[in-house]
């Protein structure tokens, strides 16, 4: 029997390799090149299932390129380069990688903004460059994490990582906003008050970014939103570029209207606005919040396992959508 054609289009755990070979033709990309949209219509000639990351689009004219495509599953959470409403009409299934990646994701958002609170990379830099040469009452003074008020936008589960962290490890206050409130068991849980947006941005001593990224969570924190924060408040995004208006938030730093900024996802990424690079007060991560070796592994693990499950058994463990009709 001939056995089903997937493409990894990134690069990928050898293991992984190794395991789905047993049961597909696989092409694969371990030279890490990223594809050009041309250069993934084309590897993806006669490709029935991908294995893709958050840098690969798949929108409708690539599916109308790809017409034996069935299902593409993604090595992240997120999956906002997904045109989801074009792949559901085509019959192209999609999944994603939920809860495997959950605590350490929350630990690495805590990280980052206990990081921007108390300026980590700021003195770290200063100690590097030799400019320590004594100790002073005021060297580096930053904010505190323990007993301060946390902030979260976005209270799936991640969102709920960092909160139960906050309010159960660092005895936070913790107060929420998401588009739907959780119920009282999750709310008791984490500990966590649900406010509306405004509250949020004008209580929290440290605002966490959770929210995925779609066209209303574009630009959700700008000019207007960062105006609200208090002068010593931290802002952390481990979200998505575009959630922040970059340009307004590097303004909002410059002028000090805020404290801090940490951030591990930036609009245009790789690309990163040439004024955050040259601030003192933002710690600069490379989209690495789920960059634990276990974790990556359970994350190609799980994609690659959404890949048997679809040919093997016609249903997927983690669907992002429900393909009932299929136009091709
Ligand atoms: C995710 O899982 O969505 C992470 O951001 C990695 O892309």
């Amino acid at each position: 029997m001939t056995k089903p054609k997937i493409l990894l289009a990134r690069a990928v755990f050898p293991a992984i390799i190794e395991s789905l070979s047993t049961r597909f033709d696989v092409a694969t990309n371990q030279t890490d090149q990223v594809l050009t949209k041309s250069e993934l219509i084309a590897r993806l000639q006669g490709v029935d299932g991908a294995l893709t990351t958050g840098s690969e689009r798949i929108d409708s004219d690539l599916l109308v390129a790809c017409p034996q495509l069935k299902v593409v599953a993604n090595m992240a959470v997120g999956y906002n380069n997904f045109d989801l409403p074009a792949m559901t009409e085509r019959g192209v299934q999609g999944t994603n990688t939920p809860d495997v990646l959950t605590d350490t994701t929350a630990d690495f958002g805590f990280a980052l903004m206990m990081a921007t609170a108390r300026r980590l990379t700021e003195s770290e830099h200063f100690l590097r460059r030799g400019e320590w040469t004594k100790w002073r009452y005021d060297m580096f003074t930053g904010s505190d994490i323990h007993g301060a008020t946390l902030g979260i936008l976005g209270m799936g589960r991640i969102g709920q990582g960092i909160a139960s962290r906050g309010a159960h490890g660092f005895g936070m206050e913790v107060i929420y906003h998401n588009r739907t409130r959780l119920d009282p068991a999750t709310e008791a849980r984490c500990r966590a008050s649900y406010v509306s947006k405004a509250e949020l941005l004008q209580r929290a001593d440290h605002l966490v970014l959770v929210l995925p990224y779609s066209a209303e969570s574009h630009h959700a924190i700008g000019a207007a939103e960062l105006a609200q924060m208090k002068p010593t408040a931290t802002l952390t995004n481990i979200a998505r570029g575009g959630i922040v208006d970059d340009v307004a938030l590097a303004a909002a730093l410059k002028a000090r209207t805020i404290a801090g900024a940490g951030l591990d996802v930036f609009e245009g990424e790789p690309a990163v606005l040439p004024d955050l690079l040259t601030l003192p007060n933002v710690v600069l991560t490379p989209h690495i919040a789920s960059a634990s070796g276990p974790t990556r592994m359970a994350m190609a693990r799980l994609a690659a396992d959404n890949l048997v499950s679809f040919f093997t058994e016609g249903r997927v463990l983690t669907p992002v959508n429900t393909v009932t009709s299929i136009v091709r």
